[in-house]
């Protein structure tokens, strides 16, 4: 069975998943963008008629039968709503991170999804990656024992902050929601996972330290074009865009959020004039630039995670501690310690990067949502939402978990988590219908 799928919102996200949807067999047959470019680029990609393609996600919804299930992909504040018409029209639904920036909008959203019986999954990859199946294989066979406690490290990168959070689209909570929530759902979601409990009860504490008007160096201008200390600077946008050109993965992202165009002079001209192109000092942003969380999980595991901007970009690094033994990550390697061995030594070494040719980039980020992707078209077109580690209700309860993380950041206290709210009972499906 093929799977018609609509996208809601071209941009960076809209346009890499409809790749995998295509990848995978599954077609996209209508696309909703305001931005021209964007809607024709995506939709002369996929070969989407001029009659499936509209400005709004509210106009495509207005022609239902166009598809099967639509792709979310708009910006956080956009999802809640075209989820719960989506669902509303009986139509399933694979959902960007995070679901909403508000616990009620998730929830209203989880409800519809419920009442409506649809196919539902919000894209967090990390539920999906080989490596994860690695650490959890590793866990369920016994290899370390029972964890006790866990370490866990989201290393954003300097230049991939400033391009983000400071100059960029997730930079202020009014317009998109806390790092906390834009960086880290994912990762409270999956110390979950790996645990297999949930958060009863966490404490946070996180700022906004550098990127500051008051950290600005002397000398320093409002852009980086005319900056006469750019080329000492660790943020300078000249230096991070201009070494994209040239290189089709960095020109695809992050230059193509900044210029439309992959040329020396489109570059430049978006440094004179757009977001991408100011001082880190001197942006409107408010989202803090390292946070903690330790989490106290209801089967007594303890964690700790740390974001912070001020690392190169790496992948995610983490200790799992068990009574028998231990288990380390840093995304590509996996490294098993038996506490029965010699003091020191690592009895087995796991590498998950694969083939590098063959299997490039095997453990990105990228390879668990091409994985959630698949998972999710499966479920589709079998009617059996198993393959899916993403549901409604996982991901409710590990965006709850932000917003309890936050709580306590802003009010300075330990936060229970509060009792689960309740399921939403399917809607009878109409006699004949
Ligand atoms: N899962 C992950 O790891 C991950 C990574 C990056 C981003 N995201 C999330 O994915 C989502 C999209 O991010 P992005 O980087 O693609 O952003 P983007 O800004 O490139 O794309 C969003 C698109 O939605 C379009 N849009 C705005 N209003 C619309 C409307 N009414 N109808 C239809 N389209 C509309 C915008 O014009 C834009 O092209 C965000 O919620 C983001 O937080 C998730």
């Amino acid at each position: 069975m093929t799977i018609r799928v609509a996208v809601l919102g071209a941009g960076n996200r809209g346009a890499e998943h409809s790749r995998y949807i295509r990848r995978f067999g599954g077609l996209i047959t209508a696309v909703a963008e305001p931005d021209e470019g964007r809607r024709q680029r995506l939709a002369a990609a996929h070969d989407v008629p001029p009659q499936a393609c509209f400005t709004d996600w509210r106009d495509l919804l207005e022609h239902p039968g166009l598809a099967d299930a639509v792709l979310i992909t708009t910006q956080d504040a956009d999802h809640a709503d075209p989820c719960v018409r989506a669902a509303e029209l009986g139509l399933h639904i694979l959902c960007e991170k995070p679901m909403a920036p508000t616990e009620p909008d998730a929830l209203r959203m989880v409800e519809a999804v419920e009442r409506a019986g649809v196919v539902f999954a919000v894209l967090h990859p990390l539920r999906y990656m080989p490596l994860t199946d690695t650490v959890k294989g590793l866990v369920r066979a016994g290899r370390i024992g029972e964890i006790v406690s866990v370490q866990h490290l989201e290393p954003v990168g300097a230049w991939h902050f400033a391009h983000s959070f400071v100059r960029g689209n997730w930079r202020r909570e009014d317009e998109s929601s806390s790092l906390l929530m834009a960086k880290c759902c994912h990762d409270l979601d999956w110390l979950s996972y790996l645990v297999e409990s949930r958060p009863e009860r966490l404490s946070s504490f996180g700022r906004l330290t550098h990127f500051r008007p008051e950290n600005q160096p002397a000398g320093a201008a409002d852009r980086c074009l005319d900056c006469s200390v750019e080329s000492d600077c660790p943020f300078s946008a000249v230096r991070i865009y201009r070494s994209c050109l040239g290189n089709p993965d960095l020109e695809n992202w992050p230059l193509g959020v900044v210029t439309p165009e992959r040329t020396g002079e489109s570059l430049t001209r978006a440094l004179a004039t757009g977001p991408y192109g100011r001082c880190v000092y001197r942006c409107d942003n408010d989202v803090v630039d390292h946070q903690v969380v330790a989490i106290d999980f209801a089967n007594g595991v303890t964690a700790t995670h740390t974001v912070t901007a001020f690392t190169d970009m790496e992948h995610r690094h983490t200790r799992i501690f068990g009574t028998r033994g231990c288990i380390e990550t840093d995304g590509r390697q996996v490294t098993v310690h038996d506490f029965r061995a010699h003091p020191g030594t690592a009895v087995e070494r796991i590498d998950c990067t694969g083939d590098p040719v063959r299997d490039r980039g095997l453990v990105r980020h990228g390879d668990g949502a091409r994985a959630a992707v698949h998972a999710f078209l499966t479920a589709v077109a079998t009617g059996d939402a198993s393959p899916i580690r993403s549901g409604p209700r996982e991901s409710l309860d590990s965006h709850r978990a932000v917003w309890a993380a936050e709580r306590a950041r802003l009010t300075h206290t330990t936060v229970a988590m509060p009792p689960d709210p309740p399921t939403t009972p399917q809607r009878p499906t109409p006699v004949g219908g």
